[in-house]
């Protein structure tokens, strides 16, 4: 039992299990391979195409997708500036409790600023944070519109609308960029697992 620095009536309590010992079972190093682009730049597919292939690999592994999340924990945030920063304190603890539970976390949200990212790499740890930037100029997204969310946003039926009406600020130095209008979906899951084999990733 620990008393909190910041607040002194918290006492941190420090389960028998450790973090190593969770990876050891699971056969996995367990990370969050965070993806951040603009509505339609292709995050989910390209998550949902990732994740059967570490699966059958035999790795643990969760996908958190924005839409998800926003369905449920976080239906209480709208896309206001401020509610995207609490969006993003929410998943990226949620990622690390994952991660200390030994899981592969892909956490898939537009996360459309440096400042909230950065904080997501604090609140995760630099050692576990993996972040992808799934780029795709804005033209091709609002051309792809998969969600029909584009038209209506600059129709002025949604407001605050990522690339529309509220800035996307890409990433500076990904640890991995993709470029969805140049390559497939397939294309992209392998830059991914070759980067993390390359960079031995998930083993013990
Ligand atoms: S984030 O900016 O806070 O990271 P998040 O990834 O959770 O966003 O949610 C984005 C999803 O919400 C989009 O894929 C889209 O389906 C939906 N959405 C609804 N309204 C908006 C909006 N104003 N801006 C961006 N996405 C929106």
């Amino acid at each position: 039992m620990l008393k909190d620095e910041v607040n002194p009536n918290l006492f941190k309590q420090v389960a028998k299990v450790s973090r190593e010992q969770r990876e050891a079972l699971n056969n996995n190093r367990s990370f969050t391979l965070w993806f951040t682009g603009l509505s339609s730049s292709g995050k989910s597919t390209i998550a949902i195409e990732l994740e059967p292939q570490l699966f059958a690999a035999g790795y643990r592994t969760y996908i958190l997708d924005g839409d998800n999340t926003r369905l449920g924990v976080n239906n209480d945030l709208t896309f206001s500036i401020k509610d995207r920063t609490e969006n993003m304190r929410r998943v990226a603890h949620i990622s690390k409790l994952f991660n200390e539970a030994g899981i592969i976390v892909i956490a898939s949200f537009i996360s459309p600023f440096e400042k909230d990212r950065l904080a997501a790499r604090d609140i995760i740890g630099p050692e576990s944070f993996i972040e992808v930037f799934i780029d795709s100029s804005l033209e091709v997204c609002k051309q792809r519109d998969s969600k029909g969310l584009y038209k209506q946003a600059l129709l002025g039926k949604i407001k605050d609308f990522t690339g529309i009406s509220s800035p996307y600020e890409a990433p500076k130095l990904p640890d991995i960029h993709l470029h969805t209008d140049a390559s497939s979906p397939r294309e992209c899951v392998n830059t991914i697992i070759n980067w993390l084999d390359a960079n031995n990733r998930y083993k013990l």
